[in-house]
């Protein structure tokens, strides 16, 4: 009796993986620099960009240094820069978010100068960088974040940030409302061009825990009464909707990687482009395990955007995006 080896019949999937060529050919997803947005911070008072010691490769930049990340990002291709800013001074309403000289204006404004129309210029609009309590908004007697105060100075926020050229600005506070405050407020003073994104699906993560580093957070507690609860997967599309109805040009769910559940049913749903931010945790996992020579930072990086790519987002904002756009790049040569 002849012994023959088994047989997958007809269908033999491997077939597709068999070469270079053949495996690009068959690629479901594609990443391109025009789709990476690079998030940068700068800080007040700065002579030197300044090392964040949790996310390695990442500055603190003046505004000087600013101009070049910034141009640096518009050479490689990227869709846009996210602009966070440090002020020396902070209080409790966070009165320079709207002060027109305040860091992140100026730095608006600079960026806007220096990319022209070669880059989305998006600011963080939320007010945890200027309070000196460190909440995303501004607090009632008791302590208890005020939701309804807070939309006040976010519209206030969004015309400071649209009159220094923002040409997006980004809800990141997890306010009830606050798409439609904003957008009310950009529309009445002649604004009605600048885009909303909304963080729609921002959850209360632990994976900030170096970005808080960067901005030099003052937090005390946590953000558990406006982000999202991470058992949450539901949820996600009520914000969406909400969102959407309000007016919001793209929505974003945030952090990225342990969520791409959440963006696949985001991105299933959503009648505007889907956003997602591959955050500074997720940035210092990949590098400190890279670091550590336990991971191939390359792969690592390329795989964790792709994924989240594959998920269902239509743009990334990246610690990453530059170098990535670069590498990109250098594929195609
Ligand atoms: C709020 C804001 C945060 C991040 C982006 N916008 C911090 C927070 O919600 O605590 C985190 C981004 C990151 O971790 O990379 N202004």
């Amino acid at each position: 009796m002849t012994t023959s080896l088994p047989r997958p019949g007809r269908v033999r999937p491997r077939r597709l993986r068999t070469t270079t060529a053949m495996r690009r050919l068959t690629a479901e997803t594609r990443l391109h620099p025009a789709e990476l947005v690079l998030p940068l911070f700068v800080r007040e008072g700065l002579t030197e960009a300044r090392p964040i010691a949790s996310m390695p490769g990442v500055l603190q930049h003046t505004r000087d240094s600013l101009k070049g990340a910034v141009s640096d990002a518009a050479a490689a291709g990227l869709g846009g820069v996210m602009l966070f800013a440090i002020p020396e001074v902070r209080d409790a309403v966070g009165s320079q978010a709207t002060a027109p000289d305040g860091i992140l204006n100026l730095a608006i404004a600079d960026a806007v100068a220096e990319a022209g129309d070669a880059l989305v210029v998006q600011a963080d609009l939320c007010l945890d960088e200027f309070t000196d309590h460190g909440h995303c908004g501004v607090l009632t007697p008791a302590g208890a974040v005020d939701n309804d105060a807070t939309l006040v100075r976010y519209a206030e926020m969004a015309l400071a940030q649209a009159a220094a050229g923002a040409h997006l600005v980004g809800l990141s506070g997890m306010m009830d409302g606050q798409v439609g405050v904003v957008r009310d407020a950009l529309d009445d003073a002649g604004h009605d061009q600048v885009a909303v994104l909304a963080y729609a699906a921002k959850y209360a993560s632990a994976f900030y825990g170096p970005f808080r580093d960067a901005v030099e957070s003052q937090l005390e507690g946590d953000r558990r009464t406006y982000q999202m609860d991470p058992a949450n997967r539901r949820e996600a599309a009520r914000e969406v909707a909400i969102d959407i109805a309000e007016g919001a040009d793209v929505v974003m769910v945030k952090p990225a990687m342990s969520y791409l559940d959440v963006l696949a049913d985001v991105a299933a749903v959503s009648t505007v482009p889907v956003s997602a931010y591959q955050v500074s945790g997720e940035y210092a996992m990949i590098e400190a395990a890279a670091a550590h020579g336990w991971i191939e930072r390359e792969r690592a990086i390329l795989e964790s955007v792709l994924s989240i790519r594959r998920a269902g987002a239509d743009h990334v904002l990246t610690y990453f995006a530059t170098e990535l756009a670069a590498w990109l790049a250098e594929e195609k040569s």
